[in-house]
Protein backbone atom coordinates (compact mmCIF):
# COMPACT_ATOMS: atom_id res chain seq x y z
CA UNK A 1 0.00 0.00 0.00
CA UNK A 2 2.97 2.34 -0.32
CA UNK A 3 1.75 3.75 -3.89
CA UNK A 4 -0.90 5.50 -1.07
CA UNK A 5 1.28 6.98 1.01
CA UNK A 6 3.78 8.24 -1.65
CA UNK A 7 0.35 9.96 -3.54
CA UNK A 8 -0.54 11.73 -0.21
CA UNK A 9 2.63 12.91 0.46
CA UNK A 10 3.07 13.84 -2.60
CA UNK A 11 -0.32 15.79 -2.90
CA UNK A 12 0.86 17.48 -0.11
CA UNK A 13 4.15 18.20 -1.25
CA UNK A 14 3.63 19.58 -4.81
CA UNK A 15 4.66 22.69 -5.59
CA UNK A 16 6.07 23.10 -2.52
CA UNK A 17 9.79 23.40 -3.86
CA UNK A 18 10.47 20.43 -1.60
CA UNK A 19 14.07 19.74 -0.77
CA UNK A 20 15.75 16.71 0.91
CA UNK A 21 19.31 15.46 1.88
CA UNK A 22 20.15 11.48 2.25
CA UNK A 23 23.00 10.89 4.68
CA UNK A 24 24.40 7.07 4.16
CA UNK A 25 27.17 5.88 6.46
CA UNK A 26 28.31 2.10 6.13
CA UNK A 27 28.77 -0.60 3.61
CA UNK A 28 27.72 -0.76 0.41
CA UNK A 29 24.26 -2.24 1.01
CA UNK A 30 23.35 0.36 2.96
CA UNK A 31 24.36 2.58 0.00
CA UNK A 32 22.07 0.54 -2.22
CA UNK A 33 18.99 0.80 0.43
CA UNK A 34 19.52 4.21 0.00
CA UNK A 35 19.59 4.56 -3.76
CA UNK A 36 15.56 2.81 -2.92
CA UNK A 37 14.90 5.47 -0.20
CA UNK A 38 16.13 8.41 -2.50
CA UNK A 39 13.57 6.69 -5.30
CA UNK A 40 10.64 6.91 -2.69
CA UNK A 41 11.77 10.43 -1.87
CA UNK A 42 11.80 11.48 -5.53
CA UNK A 43 8.40 10.15 -5.90
CA UNK A 44 6.62 12.24 -3.03
CA UNK A 45 8.03 15.66 -4.58
CA UNK A 46 11.58 15.80 -2.94
CA UNK A 47 14.14 16.76 -4.78
CA UNK A 48 17.40 15.66 -3.71
CA UNK A 49 19.93 17.69 -2.26
CA UNK A 50 23.54 18.31 -1.02
CA UNK A 51 22.77 21.08 1.22
CA UNK A 52 21.93 21.00 4.72
CA UNK A 53 19.25 23.73 4.16
CA UNK A 54 16.69 20.79 3.64
CA UNK A 55 13.29 20.03 4.04
CA UNK A 56 13.56 16.55 5.07
CA UNK A 57 17.42 15.23 6.54
CA UNK A 58 17.71 11.59 6.28
CA UNK A 59 20.39 9.44 7.68
CA UNK A 60 20.82 5.93 7.10
CA UNK A 61 22.90 4.94 9.94
CA UNK A 62 25.67 2.10 10.32
CA UNK A 63 26.80 0.30 13.90
CA UNK A 64 29.89 -1.84 12.53
CA UNK A 65 32.46 0.47 14.31
CA UNK A 66 31.92 3.04 17.05
CA UNK A 67 33.05 5.67 14.79
CA UNK A 68 29.96 6.21 13.22
CA UNK A 69 27.82 6.35 15.78
CA UNK A 70 29.29 9.35 17.18
CA UNK A 71 29.29 11.05 14.24
CA UNK A 72 25.23 10.12 13.66
CA UNK A 73 24.48 12.14 17.27
CA UNK A 74 27.11 15.03 16.52
CA UNK A 75 25.06 15.29 13.61
CA UNK A 76 21.85 15.31 15.59
CA UNK A 77 22.89 18.39 17.45
CA UNK A 78 23.40 20.73 14.40
CA UNK A 79 19.83 20.17 13.13
CA UNK A 80 18.34 20.12 16.37
CA UNK A 81 19.18 24.13 16.09
CA UNK A 82 18.27 24.04 12.54
CA UNK A 83 14.77 22.58 13.78
CA UNK A 84 14.63 25.28 15.94
CA UNK A 85 14.30 27.99 13.79
CA UNK A 86 12.28 25.93 10.94
CA UNK A 87 10.16 23.62 12.80
CA UNK A 88 8.62 21.96 9.46
CA UNK A 89 11.90 20.26 9.22
CA UNK A 90 11.85 16.63 8.88
CA UNK A 91 14.61 14.51 10.49
CA UNK A 92 14.72 10.82 9.46
CA UNK A 93 16.83 7.89 10.82
CA UNK A 94 16.97 4.14 9.60
CA UNK A 95 19.55 1.45 9.02
CA UNK A 96 21.57 -0.88 10.94
CA UNK A 97 22.39 1.64 14.33
CA UNK A 98 18.22 1.05 14.81
CA UNK A 99 18.15 -1.92 15.41
CA UNK A 100 19.89 -1.99 19.15
CA UNK A 101 17.44 -1.05 21.91
CA UNK A 102 19.30 0.78 23.50
CA UNK A 103 19.80 3.59 20.42
CA UNK A 104 16.06 3.12 20.49
CA UNK A 105 16.16 4.55 23.56
CA UNK A 106 18.32 7.22 23.16
CA UNK A 107 16.58 8.71 20.36
CA UNK A 108 12.96 8.41 22.47
CA UNK A 109 14.49 10.32 25.69
CA UNK A 110 16.96 12.44 24.32
CA UNK A 111 16.01 13.25 20.86
CA UNK A 112 12.57 13.76 20.62
CA UNK A 113 13.06 16.14 17.90
CA UNK A 114 13.57 13.25 15.49
CA UNK A 115 10.80 13.07 13.60
CA UNK A 116 10.63 9.39 12.26
CA UNK A 117 13.11 5.92 13.05
CA UNK A 118 12.62 2.66 10.84
CA UNK A 119 15.01 -0.13 10.73
CA UNK A 120 16.32 -2.28 8.35
CA UNK A 121 13.93 -4.55 8.18
CA UNK A 122 10.90 -2.40 7.14
CA UNK A 123 12.42 0.46 4.95
CA UNK A 124 9.66 -0.11 2.44
CA UNK A 125 7.28 1.31 5.09
CA UNK A 126 8.69 4.83 5.01
CA UNK A 127 6.28 6.55 3.00
CA UNK A 128 3.38 5.62 5.38
CA UNK A 129 5.25 6.40 8.57
CA UNK A 130 6.10 9.52 7.08
CA UNK A 131 2.85 10.08 6.11
CA UNK A 132 1.70 9.19 9.95
CA UNK A 133 4.10 11.80 11.38
CA UNK A 134 3.04 14.37 8.96
CA UNK A 135 -0.67 13.65 10.28
CA UNK A 136 0.21 13.48 13.73
CA UNK A 137 2.89 15.42 14.00
CA UNK A 138 4.43 13.27 16.61
CA UNK A 139 7.83 11.07 16.96
CA UNK A 140 7.16 7.69 15.00
CA UNK A 141 9.49 4.81 16.08
CA UNK A 142 8.83 1.21 14.36
CA UNK A 143 11.46 -1.00 14.28
CA UNK A 144 11.11 -4.78 13.45
CA UNK A 145 12.79 -7.99 14.76
CA UNK A 146 12.96 -9.83 11.65
CA UNK A 147 11.62 -9.61 8.16
CA UNK A 148 7.99 -9.96 7.84
CA UNK A 149 6.51 -9.23 4.42
CA UNK A 150 9.66 -7.46 2.26
CA UNK A 151 9.31 -7.10 -1.16
CA UNK A 152 11.39 -5.62 -3.43
CA UNK A 153 9.45 -2.82 -4.46
CA UNK A 154 11.28 0.77 -5.36
CA UNK A 155 13.35 0.62 -8.21
CA UNK A 156 16.81 1.77 -6.84
CA UNK A 157 17.68 5.83 -8.17
CA UNK A 158 21.16 4.45 -9.60
CA UNK A 159 23.96 7.54 -8.95
CA UNK A 160 25.20 6.22 -12.24
CA UNK A 161 23.19 5.34 -15.07
CA UNK A 162 25.87 2.62 -16.56
CA UNK A 163 26.15 0.54 -13.15
CA UNK A 164 24.18 -0.79 -10.65
CA UNK A 165 24.02 -3.17 -7.47
CA UNK A 166 21.71 -5.70 -6.86
CA UNK A 167 20.96 -7.70 -3.67
CA UNK A 168 21.82 -11.54 -3.77
CA UNK A 169 21.84 -11.77 -0.15
CA UNK A 170 20.16 -10.42 3.25
CA UNK A 171 21.75 -11.13 6.48
CA UNK A 172 24.45 -13.01 7.91
CA UNK A 173 24.59 -16.36 9.88
CA UNK A 174 28.16 -16.59 10.73
CA UNK A 175 28.48 -14.60 13.63
CA UNK A 176 31.96 -13.96 13.79
CA UNK A 177 32.63 -12.80 17.81
CA UNK A 178 33.09 -9.12 17.06
CA UNK A 179 30.68 -8.46 14.77
CA UNK A 180 26.98 -6.66 15.42
CA UNK A 181 25.66 -7.57 11.31
CA UNK A 182 24.33 -10.55 12.40
CA UNK A 183 21.95 -8.93 15.33
CA UNK A 184 20.88 -5.78 13.48
CA UNK A 185 20.76 -7.56 9.99
CA UNK A 186 19.37 -11.13 10.55
CA UNK A 187 19.54 -14.81 8.93
CA UNK A 188 20.36 -15.28 5.82
CA UNK A 189 17.80 -14.53 3.16
CA UNK A 190 18.72 -15.73 -0.41
CA UNK A 191 16.09 -14.06 -3.06
CA UNK A 192 14.91 -16.50 -5.96
CA UNK A 193 17.18 -16.22 -8.85
CA UNK A 194 14.82 -15.75 -11.42
CA UNK A 195 13.93 -12.39 -9.58
CA UNK A 196 17.90 -11.83 -9.52
CA UNK A 197 18.01 -12.60 -13.12
CA UNK A 198 14.66 -10.56 -14.19
CA UNK A 199 15.79 -7.33 -11.84
CA UNK A 200 19.34 -7.61 -13.69
CA UNK A 201 18.01 -7.92 -17.22
CA UNK A 202 15.72 -5.01 -16.80
CA UNK A 203 19.03 -2.90 -15.85
CA UNK A 204 20.54 -4.01 -18.69
CA UNK A 205 18.11 -3.07 -21.04
CA UNK A 206 18.11 0.51 -18.92
CA UNK A 207 21.46 0.97 -20.00
CA UNK A 208 23.58 -0.75 -17.24
CA UNK A 209 27.02 -2.27 -18.10
CA UNK A 210 28.48 -3.19 -15.10
CA UNK A 211 26.47 -4.98 -11.76
CA UNK A 212 27.47 -5.74 -8.15
CA UNK A 213 26.19 -8.47 -6.51
CA UNK A 214 25.66 -7.92 -3.26
CA UNK A 215 25.42 -9.62 0.37
CA UNK A 216 27.09 -9.85 3.69
CA UNK A 217 28.43 -13.13 2.68
CA UNK A 218 27.34 -13.79 -1.14
CA UNK A 219 28.85 -17.10 -1.67
CA UNK A 220 26.33 -18.65 0.93
CA UNK A 221 23.74 -17.38 -1.47
CA UNK A 222 21.49 -20.55 -1.87
CA UNK A 223 21.88 -22.41 1.16
CA UNK A 224 18.85 -21.37 2.40
CA UNK A 225 16.80 -22.33 -0.67
CA UNK A 226 18.82 -25.00 -2.45
CA UNK A 227 20.96 -23.11 -4.97
CA UNK A 228 24.30 -21.75 -5.00
CA UNK A 229 26.20 -18.60 -5.63
CA UNK A 230 28.60 -20.48 -9.13
CA UNK A 231 25.23 -21.18 -11.05
CA UNK A 232 24.00 -17.84 -10.06
CA UNK A 233 27.19 -16.22 -11.43
CA UNK A 234 26.96 -18.92 -14.55
CA UNK A 235 23.73 -17.90 -15.17
CA UNK A 236 24.09 -14.18 -15.14
CA UNK A 237 26.91 -14.05 -17.21
CA UNK A 238 24.67 -15.28 -19.87
CA UNK A 239 22.47 -11.98 -20.00
CA UNK A 240 23.39 -10.02 -23.27
CA UNK A 241 24.29 -7.26 -23.53
CA UNK A 242 25.93 -6.91 -20.00
CA UNK A 243 29.85 -6.43 -19.68
CA UNK A 244 31.01 -6.67 -16.20
CA UNK A 245 30.29 -8.68 -12.80
CA UNK A 246 31.22 -8.01 -9.43
CA UNK A 247 30.18 -8.81 -6.41
CA UNK A 248 30.97 -8.84 -2.86
CA UNK A 249 31.45 -9.59 -0.13
CA UNK A 250 33.03 -13.34 -0.06
CA UNK A 251 33.51 -15.41 3.40
CA UNK A 252 36.72 -17.81 3.04
CA UNK A 253 35.00 -20.58 4.73
CA UNK A 254 32.21 -20.64 1.58
CA UNK A 255 34.48 -20.00 -1.27
CA UNK A 256 34.31 -23.25 -3.03
CA UNK A 257 36.36 -24.71 -6.20
CA UNK A 258 33.34 -23.83 -7.61
CA UNK A 259 32.99 -20.89 -7.10
CA UNK A 260 37.16 -20.33 -8.09
CA UNK A 261 35.50 -22.27 -11.33
CA UNK A 262 32.63 -19.88 -12.04
CA UNK A 263 35.24 -16.93 -11.98
CA UNK A 264 37.92 -18.12 -14.81
CA UNK A 265 35.16 -19.38 -16.65
CA UNK A 266 32.63 -16.49 -16.58
CA UNK A 267 34.15 -13.95 -19.14
CA UNK A 268 32.27 -11.11 -17.84
CA UNK A 269 33.16 -11.93 -13.88
CA UNK A 270 36.21 -9.06 -13.20
CA UNK A 271 39.29 -10.91 -11.65
CA UNK A 272 38.83 -9.18 -8.18
CA UNK A 273 37.80 -10.92 -4.89
CA UNK A 274 37.52 -9.06 -1.35
CA UNK A 275 38.54 -12.16 0.79
CA UNK A 276 38.52 -10.48 4.22
CA UNK A 277 40.74 -12.56 6.43
CA UNK A 278 40.62 -10.48 9.53
CA UNK A 279 43.40 -11.78 11.65
CA UNK A 280 47.13 -14.07 10.18
CA UNK A 281 46.73 -15.78 13.65
CA UNK A 282 44.90 -19.18 14.06
CA UNK A 283 44.05 -18.64 17.85
CA UNK A 284 42.72 -15.05 16.93
CA UNK A 285 41.05 -16.51 14.07
CA UNK A 286 39.15 -19.25 16.16
CA UNK A 287 38.47 -16.52 19.02
CA UNK A 288 37.25 -14.75 15.90
CA UNK A 289 35.26 -17.60 15.08
CA UNK A 290 36.34 -17.33 11.46
CA UNK A 291 35.89 -21.01 10.75
CA UNK A 292 39.14 -21.32 9.32
CA UNK A 293 42.97 -21.09 9.66
CA UNK A 294 45.66 -19.24 7.88
CA UNK A 295 46.88 -22.30 6.15
CA UNK A 296 43.05 -22.90 4.81
CA UNK A 297 43.79 -19.05 3.38
CA UNK A 298 46.76 -19.37 2.08
CA UNK A 299 45.19 -22.43 0.43
CA UNK A 300 42.50 -20.32 -0.69
CA UNK A 301 45.09 -18.01 -2.17
CA UNK A 302 46.60 -20.69 -4.35
CA UNK A 303 44.24 -21.73 -5.89
CA UNK A 304 42.93 -18.97 -6.74
CA UNK A 305 46.15 -17.69 -7.82
CA UNK A 306 46.69 -20.98 -10.18
CA UNK A 307 43.12 -21.04 -11.66
CA UNK A 308 43.09 -17.00 -12.66
CA UNK A 309 46.54 -15.82 -12.70
CA UNK A 310 45.76 -12.05 -12.82
CA UNK A 311 43.26 -11.73 -9.91
CA UNK A 312 43.57 -8.96 -7.87
CA UNK A 313 43.09 -9.78 -4.16
CA UNK A 314 41.90 -7.44 -1.32
CA UNK A 315 40.98 -8.06 1.99
CA UNK A 316 40.10 -6.78 5.38
CA UNK A 317 42.12 -6.94 8.62
CA UNK A 318 41.36 -5.82 12.39
CA UNK A 319 43.88 -4.83 14.87
CA UNK A 320 43.53 -5.31 18.35
CA UNK A 321 41.04 -8.08 18.67
CA UNK A 322 40.83 -8.86 22.40
CA UNK A 323 43.72 -11.50 23.56
CA UNK A 324 45.71 -10.05 20.61
CA UNK A 325 49.39 -10.82 21.27
CA UNK A 326 52.37 -9.54 19.87
CA UNK A 327 53.21 -12.59 18.06
CA UNK A 328 49.68 -12.85 16.67
CA UNK A 329 50.05 -9.42 15.52
CA UNK A 330 53.75 -10.80 13.65
CA UNK A 331 51.43 -13.30 12.16
CA UNK A 332 49.08 -11.10 10.33
CA UNK A 333 52.12 -9.08 9.12
CA UNK A 334 53.87 -12.36 8.25
CA UNK A 335 50.46 -13.65 6.22
CA UNK A 336 50.30 -10.01 4.63
CA UNK A 337 53.89 -10.08 3.19
CA UNK A 338 53.05 -13.60 2.02
CA UNK A 339 49.59 -12.79 0.13
CA UNK A 340 50.88 -9.66 -1.20
CA UNK A 341 47.08 -8.02 -1.24
CA UNK A 342 46.37 -5.86 -3.63
CA UNK A 343 44.65 -3.70 -1.62
CA UNK A 344 43.19 -3.94 2.16
CA UNK A 345 40.64 -1.60 4.85
CA UNK A 346 41.92 -2.19 7.75
CA UNK A 347 40.53 -1.10 11.40
CA UNK A 348 40.93 -0.45 14.70
CA UNK A 349 39.22 -3.31 16.56
CA UNK A 350 35.91 -1.58 18.11
CA UNK A 351 33.61 -3.07 21.25
CA UNK A 352 30.37 -3.85 20.03
CA UNK A 353 27.45 -4.04 22.81
CA UNK A 354 25.90 -7.37 22.84
CA UNK A 355 28.74 -9.81 20.72
CA UNK A 356 30.32 -12.06 22.69
CA UNK A 357 34.16 -10.27 21.69
CA UNK A 358 32.83 -7.53 23.97
CA UNK A 359 32.78 -9.67 27.14
CA UNK A 360 36.05 -11.06 26.75
CA UNK A 361 38.98 -10.28 29.02
CA UNK A 362 42.10 -8.83 27.89
CA UNK A 363 41.10 -5.96 25.52
CA UNK A 364 43.87 -4.45 24.11
CA UNK A 365 44.90 -1.02 25.20
CA UNK A 366 44.33 1.79 22.68
CA UNK A 367 48.40 2.84 22.44
CA UNK A 368 49.40 -0.49 21.36
CA UNK A 369 46.92 -0.98 19.29
CA UNK A 370 47.57 2.69 17.55
CA UNK A 371 51.38 1.48 17.15
CA UNK A 372 50.20 -1.89 15.50
CA UNK A 373 47.96 -0.29 13.56
CA UNK A 374 50.41 2.43 12.39
CA UNK A 375 53.10 -0.35 11.91
CA UNK A 376 50.39 -2.96 9.56
CA UNK A 377 49.46 0.69 7.07
CA UNK A 378 53.05 1.30 6.65
CA UNK A 379 53.79 -2.38 5.28
CA UNK A 380 50.84 -2.93 3.48
CA UNK A 381 51.08 0.66 1.84
CA UNK A 382 54.58 -0.34 0.43
CA UNK A 383 53.15 -3.62 -0.72
CA UNK A 384 50.01 -2.40 -2.49
CA UNK A 385 51.84 0.40 -4.18
CA UNK A 386 54.68 -1.84 -5.54
CA UNK A 387 52.00 -3.95 -6.92
CA UNK A 388 50.35 -1.35 -8.51
CA UNK A 389 53.22 -1.26 -10.67
CA UNK A 390 52.53 -4.33 -12.94
CA UNK A 391 50.47 -1.65 -14.66
CA UNK A 392 53.03 0.01 -16.26
CA UNK A 393 53.05 -0.14 -19.81
CA UNK A 394 49.98 -1.91 -19.91
CA UNK A 395 46.62 -1.36 -22.20
CA UNK A 396 43.54 -1.22 -19.53
CA UNK A 397 40.10 -1.85 -20.60
CA UNK A 398 38.51 1.25 -18.47
CA UNK A 399 34.77 1.85 -17.52
CA UNK A 400 34.46 5.63 -17.46
CA UNK A 401 32.29 6.90 -14.66
CA UNK A 402 33.06 10.71 -14.16
CA UNK A 403 34.21 14.03 -15.81
CA UNK A 404 35.91 17.06 -14.31
CA UNK A 405 37.50 19.80 -16.09
CA UNK A 406 38.64 17.49 -19.08
CA UNK A 407 39.39 14.86 -17.05
CA UNK A 408 37.98 11.58 -16.68
CA UNK A 409 38.02 8.82 -14.21
CA UNK A 410 37.27 5.50 -14.49
CA UNK A 411 38.07 1.64 -13.23
CA UNK A 412 39.39 -1.36 -14.88
CA UNK A 413 38.06 -5.03 -13.93
CA UNK A 414 40.46 -5.16 -10.87
CA UNK A 415 38.61 -2.13 -9.46
CA UNK A 416 41.77 0.29 -9.53
CA UNK A 417 40.98 4.07 -10.52
CA UNK A 418 42.21 5.21 -13.43
CA UNK A 419 42.62 8.87 -14.53
CA UNK A 420 43.33 10.71 -18.00
CA UNK A 421 42.35 13.28 -20.32
CA UNK A 422 39.44 12.72 -22.85
CA UNK A 423 35.38 14.36 -23.33
CA UNK A 424 32.95 13.88 -21.46
CA UNK A 425 30.25 11.86 -23.40
CA UNK A 426 32.81 9.14 -22.64
CA UNK A 427 31.02 8.83 -19.78
CA UNK A 428 29.57 5.21 -19.32
CA UNK A 429 31.38 3.78 -21.80
CA UNK A 430 34.40 1.19 -21.68
CA UNK A 431 37.80 2.97 -23.08
CA UNK A 432 40.85 1.38 -23.79
CA UNK A 433 43.87 3.68 -21.78
CA UNK A 434 47.49 2.98 -21.97
CA UNK A 435 48.65 3.10 -18.44
CA UNK A 436 51.88 5.59 -18.13
CA UNK A 437 52.39 6.43 -14.44
CA UNK A 438 51.34 4.45 -11.39
CA UNK A 439 50.47 5.86 -8.19
CA UNK A 440 50.33 3.85 -5.13
CA UNK A 441 46.39 3.56 -5.02
CA UNK A 442 45.91 5.21 -8.70
CA UNK A 443 46.50 4.94 -12.47
CA UNK A 444 47.22 7.75 -14.84
CA UNK A 445 47.05 7.09 -18.25
CA UNK A 446 46.38 8.17 -21.93
CA UNK A 447 43.56 7.00 -23.57
CA UNK A 448 44.08 5.16 -26.86
CA UNK A 449 42.42 5.07 -30.32
CA UNK A 450 41.82 9.23 -30.69
N1 LIG B 1 30.43 -9.54 5.75
C1 LIG B 1 31.67 -9.06 5.45
C2 LIG B 1 32.07 -7.74 6.08
C3 LIG B 1 31.16 -7.01 6.96
S1 LIG B 1 31.72 -5.68 7.91
C4 LIG B 1 32.68 -10.12 5.82
O1 LIG B 1 32.49 -10.92 6.69
O2 LIG B 1 33.71 -10.12 5.25
C5 LIG B 1 33.15 -5.10 7.09
C6 LIG B 1 34.38 -5.23 7.89
O3 LIG B 1 34.30 -4.46 9.07
C7 LIG B 1 34.71 -6.61 8.36
O4 LIG B 1 35.30 -7.40 7.38
C8 LIG B 1 35.63 -6.35 9.52
O5 LIG B 1 36.97 -6.28 9.09
C9 LIG B 1 35.20 -4.98 10.00
N2 LIG B 1 34.54 -5.06 11.30
C10 LIG B 1 33.38 -5.67 11.61
N3 LIG B 1 33.11 -5.56 12.93
C11 LIG B 1 34.15 -4.85 13.46
C12 LIG B 1 34.47 -4.42 14.78
N4 LIG B 1 33.70 -4.68 15.81
N5 LIG B 1 35.61 -3.70 14.96
C13 LIG B 1 36.41 -3.44 13.92
N6 LIG B 1 36.17 -3.83 12.67
C14 LIG B 1 35.05 -4.54 12.43
FE1 LIG C 1 30.06 -9.79 10.35
FE2 LIG C 1 31.33 -12.08 10.11
FE3 LIG C 1 28.87 -11.80 9.11
FE4 LIG C 1 30.91 -10.55 7.99
S1 LIG C 1 30.65 -12.77 8.12
S2 LIG C 1 28.93 -9.67 8.46
S3 LIG C 1 32.22 -10.03 9.70
S4 LIG C 1 29.44 -11.77 11.27
FE1 LIG D 1 27.20 -0.98 8.78
FE2 LIG D 1 24.96 -2.26 8.59
FE3 LIG D 1 26.63 -2.31 6.60
S1 LIG D 1 26.23 -2.12 10.39
S2 LIG D 1 28.62 -2.12 7.58
S3 LIG D 1 25.62 -0.54 7.35
S4 LIG D 1 25.31 -3.95 7.24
Amino acid sequence: MNDYYIEQIYKMNAGKNKKARINTFGCQMNAHDSEKLCAMLIAMAYEITESNDADLVLFNTCCVRENPEDKLFGNLGYFKNKKENNPDLKIILCGCMMQQNHIIEKIRHSYKFVDVVFGTFNFHKFPQLLFNNMITNSQIIDIWNEPKDYQETFSPQRKYFFKASVNVIYGCNNFCTYCIVPYVRGRERSRKSQDILDEIKFLVDDGVKEIMLLGQNVNSYGLDCGDNFPSLLRKINEIKNLERIRFMTSHPKDLSDDLIFAMRDCEKVCHHLHLPVQSGSNRILKLMNRKYTREKYFELIEKLRANIPDISLTTDIIVGFPNESEDDFANTIDLVKQVEFDGAFTFIYSKREGTPAARMLNQIPAEIIKTRFANLLEILNSIIAEKNKKYFGQTQKILVEEYDNGKLTGRNDKNVLVHFYGEKNLIGKFVDVKINDCKPFYLIGEKLGG
